[in-house]
């Protein structure tokens, strides 16, 4: 069996230009694999902690020369010898040598790039696709996904208040057909921003990002360049939205700039509950604050049976958090972000959990990203039907959908597009 040999761990950048880091895992066999880890802007308060050196001459104070120098000092010795194949002991290794619950000595960002290199590495050393050797050999269902394409919040500067408008086309036969509707609707809605004279310039994860009335007209937008594509929005393709309200929530209360008011929970509720009679609206995430776990719970009343409630920064992808959503019923889904819980093992956990449980995962890039494909092939292994990747734009985020494309034609006849059947949770 093959041993790791050595761990190089690298600073390079990620796409917003801020440092991130880079692992490659050596075997003895010859075999090497690299990971990158991806990194958040609107984080939830709860995630694994993203360590970073705060010496604001380098990189304002962003640069991850502890987190290297811990994988090369600390890691590195512990982890030599092992074998690559057994994962859960090598992320167990890696939790005990940081011995916090937050991974707040090593920096997640360490332990993620050496948890994710050890499987890259094994995948290779066994020439199998990442997605089988996670998996296993019964793993046809490539993901529907979520394509944000209008850009608001921490992610763009401008007067929209929520972070992001998706496009999901559900409704298409297959990923390769979905995509291609996707982008469609997606030059259809930059031709239509222009014919406004509004601008067309791109936020963090590749959506539009122009200066709109309010938090609804970019749903208007969406549904008309559905349409105007030549799709059916509601049939074809829904949308969907990722407010972060955790964002613009203080004292108790969601301010909304468009709103000029300050919102109570409720009256945010029924705000969606609004949204979602007039527009295909099917998933909405972070739709109430990572703190305000009584209003999810009348938000899963409310709306749970129409609409899927996914938890994001509410449940950070740690099973301590998804077991409170579960026994509250605060959601029916959970968004899933590696770099959140910071170990492979414990994201196939928390996916378990959710999964098993009869509510939906989506698995998620960050709006920090790099061209890492990883969660392309997890969304795959992990039998999720649902990926979140932003817009069919910028190299990071085309990056995984073209690695699914690449997925769903080795699959070939036995690929299945889930489509509306991935909704599961609120069927
Ligand atoms: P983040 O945004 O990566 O900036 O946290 C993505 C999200 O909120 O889903
Ligand atoms: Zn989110």
């Amino acid at each position: 069996m093959a041993k790791i040999e050595d761990v190089l761990a690298l600073e390079i950048l990620d796409s917003r230009g801020n440092p991130t880091v880079e692992v490659t895992l050596k075997l003895d066999n010859g075999v090497f694999a690299t990971a990158k880890v991806p990194s958040g802007a609107s984080t939830g308060e709860r995630e694994a902690l993203e360590l970073r050196d705060g010496d604001k001459k380098r990189y304002q104070g962003k640069g991850v020369l502890k987190v290297i120098n811990n994988i090369k000092d600390i890691i590195k010795p512990a982890i030599k010898g092992m074998e690559p194949f057994d994962q859960r002991a090598i992320d167990k290794k890696l939790i005990e040598l940081d011995g916090t619950g937050t991974k707040s000595k090593l920096g997640a960002n360490a332990i993620l790039a050496v948890s994710l290199a050890a499987a890259h590495a094994s995948a290779k050393a066994l020439n199998m696709p990442l997605y089988k050797y996670i998996g296993g050999i019964d793993t046809p269902v490539v993901p529907v996904p979520l394509l944000n394409v209008l850009n608001g919040g921490k992610h763009a500067d401008t007067n929209v208040d929520f972070q992001e408008y998706m496009i999901v086309p559900a409704g298409l036969p297959s990923l390769k057909e979905a995509l291609r509707a996707s982008a469609e609707v997606y030059h259809t809605l930059k031709s239509i921003l222009k014919e406004k004279s509004l601008a067309t310039s791109v936020g963090d994860e590749g959506g539009f990002a122009p200066d709109l009335k309010n938090n609804e007209e970019p749903l208007q937008l969406l549904f008309k360049a559905i349409e105007k594509a030549g799709y059916k929005p509601g049939k074809d393709i829904y949308l969907a939205i990722d407010p972060a309200s955790s964002e613009f929530y203080s004292n108790g209360k969601y301010n909304l700039k468009d709103e000029g008011r300050k919102l109570s929970s409720e009256q945010m509720i029924s705000l969606y509950e609004s949204l979602v009679k007039a527009y295909p609206l099917i998933s909405i995430e972070d739709g109430l604050a990572e703190n305000d776990w009584n209003g999810w719970v009348l938000l899963k009343e409310r709306l749970g049976s129409k609409v899927q409630l996914v938890a994001d920064d509410l449940t950070v992808t740690n099973t301590k958090y998804i077991q409170k959503a579960l026994e509250m019923d605060a959601a029916n889904s959970v968004l899933i972000k590696l770099n959140q819980i910071g170990t492979l093992t414990e994201t196939m956990e928390s996916i378990r959990m959710v999964r098993s449980n009869g509510w939906t995962a989506v698995i998620s890039h960050r709006s920090g990203e790099t061209d890492d494909t990883t969660i392309a092939d997890l969304a795959v292994a992990a039998n999720t039907g649902f990926i979140k990747t932003g817009a069919p734009a910028r190299g990071e985020r085309v990056a995984k959908y073209n690695r699914l494309l690449e997925i769903e034609y080795e699959l070939g006849k036995r690929a299945v597009y889930p489509g509306m059947q991935a909704f599961v949770s609120i069927q």
